[in-house]
């Protein structure tokens, strides 16, 4: 199934919960949620107060990407406040299995991501315990960014290994997409598509449910 996973780094902060409410409305089946912490990438957003807070206004999938150094020493932390789903940076951890294997632990769904110049070959150990990917489209850091073009072959090499392998994990893009190159992500293979400026740039429930629509047909 294809899902849609607004990146909430885009939502207007002084109204983040009713905007949460309306791409959860919309039909939006995750919540995006980019924890930077300054030093794997250079910004700084939000961490565990804010997710517990807006924990309250949706049911909708958690989807924690973890763009922070060691993010082992915060799996729990992520756990406490409502992550349904941690994806970590390959780059950003010392034991990339160690760390996949204390999210699952939890009982949570377990992510990697890898940034537009590591190569797919660096998480195919790993493939046979992660239920997704997310193959960065942009360098992580900001929103906004332009898609790399070089990517989508990344993509669709992800996928011919996970079908080859017959495994069932998820691929999620994201960086850039927008309503416009959204069918070519799909068509490289990815399944969940994160999607921050060209969601909450307007009018948030009206791009969710163009989207979707594509996502569908
Ligand atoms: C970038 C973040 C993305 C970003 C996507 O580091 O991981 O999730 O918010 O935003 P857009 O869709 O605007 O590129
Ligand atoms: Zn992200």
């Amino acid at each position: 199934m294809n899902c849609l996973s607004p990146s909430i780094l885009a939502a207007d902060f002084k109204i983040l919960g009713e905007q949460i409410r309306q791409i959860d409305e919309a039909g939006a089946q995750y919540v995006h949620i980019d924890v930077m912490d300054g030093i794997f990438v250079p910004s700084i957003s939000f961490g565990m107060p804010v997710i517990k807070s807006i924990r309250e206004c949706t049911e909708r999938m958690f989807d924690v990407h973890l763009m922070i150094e060691e993010p082992i020493r915060y799996i729990n932390d992520f756990v406490e406040v409502g992550a349904d789903i941690i994806t970590v940076h390959a780059e950003a951890c010392k034991h990339l299995d160690r760390t996949i294997d204390l999210i699952k632990e939890k009982g949570l769904l377990a992510g990697v991501a890898i940034s537009p110049a590591t190569p797919v070959s660096s998480i195919v150990p790993v493939l046979g315990k992660v239920d997704m990917v997310l193959i960065m489209t942009v360098n992580p850091g900001f929103g906004g960014q332009k898609l790399i073009p070089y990517t989508l072959d990344k993509i669709r090499e992800l996928k011919k290994i996970v079908d080859q392998k017959g495994l069932k994990v998820d691929i999620e893009v994201d960086g850039g997409v927008t309503l416009e190159n959204v069918e070519q992500v799909l068509e490289a293979g990815a399944n969940v598509i994160v999607a921050g400026s060209a969601v909450f740039n307007g009018e948030a429930d009206e791009n969710v449910r163009c989207f979707l629509d594509i996502l569908n047909s």
